[in-house]
């Protein structure tokens, strides 16, 4: 592992045995096991997002990790239940996306399964002891968080607003991962707005989505100051000046995605990357075109088309599942018009440097915005 002697442990990232509180963020599609064992081995904390994984993936992936690093890791899952949706909401969803199938020369279908069983991946998060197991989209009830720390895990939960930070923290986190808007991929919002406590049924509505769209910078310090678990920070933080302004707002922690998903080690097609490396800080807006939950990502002709139904399509995970033949043949056809192109507001600070390399940058430039001006 490379040593960062200079900076002093943060309670939190030491109790992790980090060398950096640098959080490599868990990016489902995106990450692989080579991007999380560069981070790992660099000093951060390298994550798998299993979103999307099956337990026998998630089984394999945390292998891969373990193969390439000695170094503690991070699994991160969606918490979700399996929907049921009536026969009328997927009759006008499937209508809805007729003309785009047509298009790609496919049938609409019903998917086999909207999303992965959580109970059974959760049971391959427990066998596979990561240090860390991170979740979004919901929230774990004590007795799952008191699993995850009998085997070991230091379990981070991701909140949008301070009511989820305090949610989290109810059910006996150990930290929390606070997502301002300004972050690529879904947001993790799982409480309706005014509400404590555990999720509602129902979930959130779309006013409570929009209601939970705090900045980075409101909203870390509201949850550092009504918490008394560490929070890391997540959205917009790119390099070292973003690390140095999160830790002055009191996160122990930053959690970098967008950063990470240019790395050559993540797993995203060329025309992906290149829609990345193209993208200005007007380019990203939130959609829930592509998967039925608002997610930011760079604007593109399929979110164009479906934007007059936004409000319409099926919740997560129907859209999504609805949506992958589609967005499964742009990328084989390397059409950045119809893949999702998740990505951050920093989008355009991003460098597309090996995970390693970037991880040793972060920590110069973080040491270089704390150090006293030369005079
Ligand atoms: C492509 C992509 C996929 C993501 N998938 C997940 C995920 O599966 N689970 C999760 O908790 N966060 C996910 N995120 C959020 C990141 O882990 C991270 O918190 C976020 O990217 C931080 O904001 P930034 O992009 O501005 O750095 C994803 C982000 C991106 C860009």
């Amino acid at each position: 592992m490379t040593q960062h002697r200079s900076f002093p442990p943060f309670p939190f990232t030491h109790r992790l045995g980090l060398a950096l509180p640098i959080f490599q963020g868990p990016m489902t599609g995106a990450d692989t096991p080579a991007l999380a064992a560069a981070v790992s081995s660099a000093g951060g904390l390298g994550q798998l997002g299993c979103g999307m994984r099956s337990p026998a993936a998630m089984r394999e992936a945390a292998a891969e990790v373990r193969r390439l690093t000695d170094q503690p890791f991070g699994m991160n899952l969606f918490v979700l239940e399996t929907p049921r949706p009536d026969d009328a909401t997927l009759r006008a969803a499937l209508e809805r996306l007729a003309p785009l199938y047509a298009e790609y020369g496919l049938e609409p279908a019903v998917p086999a399964q909207w999303c992965e069983d959580f109970a059974a991946q959760f049971e391959a998060l427990v066998e596979a002891r990561p240090a860390v197991a991170s979740f979004t989209f919901g929230i774990l009830d004590a007795a799952q968080v008191e699993r995850l720390h009998a085997a070991g895990c230091v379990v981070v939960g991701t909140a949008t607003t301070v009511a989820e930070a305090r949610a989290w923290a109810a059910v006996g986190a150990d930290a929390v991962c606070a997502s301002g808007v300004e972050a690529g991929g879904h947001r993790g919002t799982f409480l309706q707005v005014g509400r404590a406590g555990s999720a509602a049924p129902g979930g959130p509505s779309l006013a409570d989505f929009a209601a939970s769209q705090v900045g980075t910078l409101a909203l870390v310090p509201q949850c550092v100051d009504a918490v008394r678990i560490p929070v890391i920070a997540a959205g917009g933080i790119m390099n070292g000046r973003g690390i140095a302004a999160a830790l002055a707002l009191g996160a122990q922690g930053v959690q970098m995605g967008t950063a990470f998903l240019v790395c050559p080690e993540s797993g995203i097609g060329s025309a992906y990357r290149a829609a990345l490396a193209r993208a200005g800080d007007t380019d990203t807006r939130l959609t829930r075109v592509f998967s039925g939950r608002p997610a930011r990502g760079i604007v593109n002709a399929t979110m164009d088309r479906l934007a007059a139904c936004e409000a319409s399509v099926p919740a997560y995970p129907v859209q999504n599942a609805l949506m992958g033949p589609l967005r499964r043949a742009a990328a084989a056809q390397g059409r950045a018009d119809g893949v999702a192109l998740w990505a951050g507001q920093g989008v355009a600070a991003a460098r597309p440097l090996p995970a390693a390399e970037l991880v040793g940058l972060l920590a110069q430039e973080w040491a270089q915005a704390v150090a006293p001006p030369a005079h």
